[in-house]
C-alpha cells in the first residue's frame, strides 16, 4: 500500500489548492493508497533555525513543534504531495518554513558526496499541487523545477505537477473540471506506483 502524505500549504482549507489537493487525495485513496493529510496553517511551528545540530550532534531536526510530527510522516512516505497557492511568486510561508526544515533530511556530507546526500529511503515522489491567480503560465512556472531540484537531492526522485492558473476567488477551480479531472488521474496513478509515467526523472546532481 502506497503511503502519501498531503500537506496543505494554504490558509484557506476550501480553497483552490486544497481542492484541487483533496481531489487527488480521494482518488488515491480509492485506488488503496493510505493518505495522511496535515493543514500546514493550523500548526504552530518555527522555520529553520540554522543551528545546524541536524549536521553536527544528531540525525534530525532538534526543534519539537507542530512540525515534527508533519517531518516523521514524510521521513516514512512514498509520495509527498505539497499544495500551494502563488503568492508573491512563490510557495506560501507556511509551506516555504516547512521546506526549510527538510534540511534535517540531508547528511552533514551533501554538498560534497552526491550519493549519500540524504538521510531518506530513496525512490520517493513529490507531487507539486499550485493555484496562481494569474492566467499567464509562463509567470511563475519556475516554482516547480526549482524545488524538485532540491527534493531530489532528499531522494524524491520522481516529481510530478498539477497546476492551475487563473484561479483566484474561493471556489474557482470548482468550475474547472478539467483540473479536477487531472487530480483524480494523477491521485489513481500515484496510489498504484506509476509515478515515472508521464512524470519527469529526478533533477538536480
Ligand atoms: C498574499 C497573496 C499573494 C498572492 N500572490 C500571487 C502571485 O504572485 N501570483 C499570482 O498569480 N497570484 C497570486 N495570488 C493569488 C492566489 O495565488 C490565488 O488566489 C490562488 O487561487 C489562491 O489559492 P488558495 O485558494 O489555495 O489559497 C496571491 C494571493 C494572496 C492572498
Amino acid at each position: 500500500m502506497r503511503r502519501i502524505v498531503c500537506l496543505q500549504g494554504s490558509p484557506r482549507p476550501m480553497g483552490n489548492s486544497a481542492s484541487m489537493a483533496s481531489a487527488l487525495c480521494e482518488a488515491a485513496t480509492g485506488e488503496g493508497a493510505q493518505v495522511t493529510t496535515f493543514a500546514l496553517n493550523s500548526l504552530e511551528y518555527r522555520g529553520c533555525q540554522g543551528c545546524l545540530l541536524c549536521k553536527t550532534r544528531f540525525e534530525a531536526c532538534v526543534l519539537k513543534d507542530g512540525l515534527t510530527p508533519v517531518l516523521e510522516a514524510v521521513r516514512h512516505c512514498d509520495v509527498l504531495v505539497l499544495a500551494t497557492p502563488v503568492y508573491f511568486g512563490e510557495v506560501t510561508a507556511q509551506l516555504k518554513a516547512f521546506i526549510d526544515r527538510t534540511y534535517s533530511f540531508l547528511t552533514p556530507d551533501y554538498a560534497f558526496n552526491k550519493d549519500k546526500r540524504t538521510r531518506l529511503a530513496p525512490g520517493k515522489t513529490l507531487c507539486f499541487v499550485i493555484a496562481q491567480g494569474h492566467p499567464r503560465e509562463d509567470l511563475f512556472a519556475d516554482i516547480f523545477p526549482r524545488y524538485a531540484y532540491f527534493f531530489n537531492w532528499l531522494g524524491f526522485s520522481h516529481s510530478r505537477l498539477l497546476r492551475a492558473c487563473k484561479v483566484y476567488h474561493l471556489g474557482d477551480v470548482q468550475k474547472r473540471e478539467e483540473v479536477l479531472e487531472e487530480a483524480r488521474a494523477l491521485g489513481r496513478s500515484l496510489a498504484i506506483g506509476a509515478d515515472s509515467a508521464g512524470g519527469r526523472p529526478g533533477l538536480g546532481n
